[in-house]
């Protein structure tokens, strides 16, 4: 795998099977309205969330557009309204399983080019290590996880001992906010994902960081942020004021949390230069990556303009965040090479 790759990309399949008769199923299971051969509606039982295209779907359709863009390889991840973390553990285990088979379908067109990243139902520890195993040995090459279990965070023993089992088995994880939280305030404005996305991953940054995670955790995880890891580069300063003046409360990492920036990857898709060049000057040369949340309405066209159009960035940072990153990263050959 060389040359310029996006790691943070979605995909939702065209079909499945029809969940509200599963067994316990219930109510508000995802469904896709399918419009016509190219447009779908994601339903939530029987309210509309999202309008999608068949660059959810199709391989081929995906392939053609990274084409055009100049994308070499892309991470194909789930979309998190999938994730069902607050299903009972058995249902949330079948939808992995079909979604993650579905995965699987899609980048079959190619292999080398998209990658796909599984879900797992990480409400349950031992079930999610289950998943993650299946997939890693079906083709998949990592996995994306919410940035929370209702009101448990990624400092939680369960999901640090997920954590610790994708390490030992050298497998990257992506980490997406969801569930962000809800209010009439938030329903504005798609404010839910303008200041809830980048304040939830702020939030697991730091629930790593302070929740001493990244204390117990083995240094070879590799584990990436979206969208830019959120709020926490800007802020990273007054944690540490908090860290250094109020150690009463906040003084529970070994180092101040700035330090810490060495033990996580972020993507790229800030959409503003300085604000990348922050990102790069703060996490680090070597821990930023091309991502662009594409094929969704709030990710970035074309993919990786912030970084090729950046006057801020060197050659070389450029190199690196387009693809030398990702490569590290993904820590993966490809089949064949
Ligand atoms: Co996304």
């Amino acid at each position: 795998m060389t040359g310029i790759i996006d790691v943070h990309t979605h995909y939702v399949p065209k079909g499945w099977p029809d969940l509200s008769t599963a067994a316990g199923g219930g109510s508000r299971w995802p469904w896709l309205r399918v419009d016509s051969e190219r447009d779908a509606m994601i339903m939530i039982g029987s309210d509309e969330f999202r309008r999608i295209g068949e660059n959810c779907w199709s391989g081929e359709r995906r392939l053609a557009e990274m084409d055009r863009d100049g994308i070499s390889a892309q991470v194909v991840s789930p979309t998190p309204v999938f994730f069902c973390y607050d299903r009972p553990v058995d249902q949330a285990v079948r939808v992995s399983r079909i979604f993650n088979d579905l995965a699987l379908e899609i980048c079959a067109a190619d292999p080398d080019r998209l990658l796909p990243f599984c879900q797992v139902p990480l409400q349950d520890p031992d079930a999610a290590c289950a998943e993650l195993d299946r997939c890693v040995t079906a083709g998949h090459r990592g996995v994306e996880i919410g940035n929370h279990v209702g009101d448990r965070d990624l400092d939680d023993a369960g999901i640090e001992m997920f954590l610790r089992h994708c390490a030992e088995r050298n497998v990257p994880v992506f980490v997406h906010p969801w569930d962000m939280p809800d209010s009439p305030r938030l329903q504005r404005w798609m404010a839910r994902w303008l200041t809830g996305m980048p304040a939830e991953t702020h939030l697991s940054i730091l629930a790593m960081i302070l929740g001493g995670a990244f204390d117990r955790l083995p240094r070879n995880l590799r584990i990436c942020f979206a969208h830019g890891g959120g709020s926490f580069a800007f802020w990273i300063g007054r944690v540490d004021n908090a860290w250094q003046r109020r150690p009463d409360v906040v003084g529970t990492s070994r180092q101040p949390p700035s330090s810490y920036v060495d033990r996580f990857y972020v993507d790229s898709v800030v959409f503003d230069p300085r604000a990348l060049r922050l990102l790069v000057d703060t996490i680090g040369p070597d821990r930023v990556m091309l991502g662009s949340d594409h094929p969704y309405p709030l990710g970035e066209q074309p993919p990786g303009q912030v970084i090729r159009a950046n006057p801020l960035l060197s050659d070389s940072e450029k190199a690196a965040l387009l693809g030398g990153n990702a490569q590290t990263f993904l820590g993966a050959t490809p089949p064949g090479s």
